[in-house]
């Protein structure tokens, strides 16, 4: 695997590898080793045309406690408000010392054509590109519901997934609709129909219009950002009513399986998506989300840059796989 483009373009075993090297990591830098020398001499690029807090900031953790140098550039504040394109953006940094570089761009499939162009020979990581992908997003989500919510398995057979909310801006869902059912989910899309994409019935997930009909049947509920700042049109009549309908407040939570999980990638919109009493309720795994993504983070940066599943302990000098 030389880049991380899609979810669409990993197969269940690639996926179980980047699952089992994030599962091990954790464990081997949970103890005295909490960083590894295992990319010593290389340097990551964290390569990013839109905001962002999570992505980044794992992505930096990650390749630090693989002992990388990190490099981090973010459109705004550079000579992209010049109008510097793209290729010459990435030429530069290449020209400064990048062997990978992980991507978020406003347009869908930018870290492809910077993996295919030629214009550049890095490795490319996807760190959400428009409303098309988040692959690392749904590798940390697939990573944490298996923790939590599924006895550790990846076989998720007969696992209920709603993921809820502005579905049709939500590169999250596009991802995690891909990678759950690849793993044996059945997964049901939640919103109102002027926030379903046209299409989303070929996605491979069931299609719903009412949040109180869907809830009571999943073990995983994963709400999503009202994404206001890619809304040019009104979507819902008001935010009362958008978090009536379709958000996750305090009336719906008795309606949850006593064991279900809520799941958010954030940043969250509290009040409107999500309420606070849900986002701080014990069933939340909002941060474990977080904390998992570094893990998973570290998985993608080490397996890309030649690292394998068997060579972990070895690298932290510990005698093998716990
Ligand atoms: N989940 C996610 O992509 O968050 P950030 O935009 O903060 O990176």
């Amino acid at each position: 695997m030389r880049h991380l483009l899609s979810i669409d373009d990993l197969s269940l075993d690639q996926v179980h590898v980047l699952l089992d090297t994030a599962k091990e990591l954790a464990h081997v830098t949970s103890g005295p080793n909490k960083k590894l020398p295992t990319l010593r001499g290389k340097t990551i690029v964290n390569l990013f045309f839109e905001d962002s807090t999570r992505t980044r900031l794992s992505f930096e953790a990650a390749a630090k406690k693989l002992s990388a140098d990190v490099i981090n550039f973010t459109a705004k504040g550079s000579s992209v408000s010049k109008g510097e394109s793209l290729k010459d953006t990435a030429q530069t940094i290449e020209a400064l010392g990048a062997d990978l570089m992980v991507v978020r761009h406003h347009a869908s499939g930018a870290p492809r054509i910077l993996a295919n162009s030629g214009w550049i020979q890095s490795q490319i990581v996807n760190a959400g590109d428009g409303t098309a992908g988040h692959p690392s997003q749904a590798l940390l989500d697939a990573f944490t519901i298996a923790k939590r919510a599924h006895s550790g398995s990846y076989d998720f057979n007969g696992l209920n997934v709603a993921i809820v909310g502005d579905i049709l801006h939500s590169r999250v869902a596009r991802s995690n609709v891909s990678l759950l059912t690849k793993m044996g989910a059945s997964v049901t899309l939640v919103a109102p129909a002027t926030l379903m994409p046209l299409g989303a019935e070929s996605w491979g997930a069931r299609i719903s219009y009412s949040l109180d009909e869907v809830i009571s049947d999943s073990d995983v509920v994963m709400m999503l950002r009202v994404q206001s700042e890619r809304m040019k049109n009104s979507f819902f009549p008001s935010e009362r009513e958008y978090a009536r309908d379709y958000g996750l407040g305090t009336s719906r939570l008795p309606q949850m399986k006593p064991e279900a999980i809520i799941m958010h990638p954030g940043p969250m919109n509290r009040g409107l998506e999500i309420s606070g009493a849900a986002a701080d309720s014990a069933a939340s795994v909002v941060l474990d989300q977080v904390r998992n993504g570094v893990h998973m983070r570290m998985s993608i940066l080490y397996t890309l840059l030649g690292g394998s599943l068997a060579s972990v302990s070895t690298q932290s000098g510990e005698g093998g796989a716990k």
